[in-house]
């Protein structure tokens, strides 16, 4: 069986890029070797208002749930109550050059024309390294965007073997077939993004059935009135690519079904089967958090069994590492 492992910041409630890059299908094929985590630690590389911070790790759990996650088939879990990420994570850190650091995009963008860049924000994907080398992962699903971070996790598990011996297992990224880098509706050379300047742009899960309508209606697309992909259709080819996803149709059958029907009667096809194949997440995330209590209690159920799995891994890499047994 086939170990994964893949994470999601609490930062917001999650887009439709969010889903289809990463929860649905982390929901879709579920097994016990597979363990997923919204990673608090992350989410402080910059400054997080703490109640803010608490209420949305809750509320991101409870999309994961939503999604069909189950916790009685593989730990679901919060970062900060496995303590192994941070050790671990410190121990990678020193593993990692400062230069390899600095060519990370995610790292660049951030702190671009910022004064106070956290050092945090730096060495974040050493800490994302050692989320799946914690448990062997082999496989990471996720959306593009994280793929130059998995690149550099694969760099850091090899130095770190060739130097101290076999310990991590080299992981790589699985991108879906469609939606892996889901556009920004209104700036469709950006990806949707949790951070996006236009609300308008970007489809919350938990954005109404009437905005999510209005927003794919209002979705920039141009002028020549064809479905189809290629240059100067960018707009048209991510709303493609969307539906492509959702539906599990491929493109090309999208684009001689609705090709030559006008935009407006592609946008509404799409815009129903947006609100159909959200819906039963979206009653259900509701449900979730009405009682937060249990949601926590399910949580530090799968903290538990990650914390287990996590164990060997981190007493082998300081064992390896010189680092004296406590006994
Ligand atoms: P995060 O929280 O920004 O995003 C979570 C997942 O959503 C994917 N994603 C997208 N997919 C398609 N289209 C989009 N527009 C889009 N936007 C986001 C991301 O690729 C990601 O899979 N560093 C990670 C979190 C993390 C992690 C890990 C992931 C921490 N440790 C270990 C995998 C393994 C992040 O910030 O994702």
């Amino acid at each position: 069986m086939t170990r994964v492992f893949s994470g999601i910041q609490p930062t917001g409630t999650p887009h439709l890029g969010n889903w289809m890059g990463a929860i649905s299908r982390w929901a879709a094929d579920q097994q016990p070797e597979h363990l997923f985590c919204v990673v608090d630690l992350h989410a402080i590389t910059v400054p997080q208002d703490p109640a803010t911070l608490r209420e949305q790790t809750l509320n991101m759990a409870a999309w994961l749930f939503a999604a069909g996650l189950d916790q009685t088939v593989g730990p679901i879990y919060v970062q900060s109550h496995v303590t192994a990420h941070a050790e671990l994570g410190w121990l990678l850190t020193c593993s990692t050059q400062y230069g390899e650091l600095g060519r990370m995009t995610q790292f660049k963008d951030k702190s671009a024309g910022k004064a106070n860049v956290g050092a945090g924000l730096f060495v974040y994907p050493s800490l994302m390294a050692a989320d799946i080398l914690l448990y062997q992962a082999e496989e990471v699903p996720v959306g593009d965007d994280q793929v130059q971070h998995l690149e550099l996790t694969r760099d850091i598990a090899q130095r770190f073997n060739s130097r101290y011996g076999e310990v991590f297992t080299i992981p790589k990224a699985v991108l879906p077939k469609a939606g892996a880098r889901i556009m920004d509706l209104q700036n469709v050379g950006k990806k949707m993004s949790k951070s996006s300047e236009t609300d308008a742009g970007v489809i919350w899960l938990s954005d109404t059935e009437k905005v999510t309508e209005k927003k794919i209606k209002r979705a920039v697309t141009d002028s020549d009135g064809e479905i189809r992909t290629g240059e100067g259709k960018e707009g048209v080819t991510n709303l493609l690519d969307l539906f492509s996803a959702m539906s599990g149709r491929s493109v090309d059958d999208l684009v001689s079904e609705y090709n030559g029907q006008g935009y407006g009667t592609f946008k509404t096809a799409i815009a129903e089967a947006t609100n159909a194949y959200l819906a039963p997440a979206r009653q259900r995330h509701a449900e979730l958090l009405a009682d937060k209590a249990e949601l926590t209690r399910m949580l530090v159920a799968g903290a538990e069994e990650a914390e287990r799995r996590a164990a060997p891994t981190l007493a082998k890499a300081k064992d390896v590492l010189g680092f004296i047994a406590r006994g």
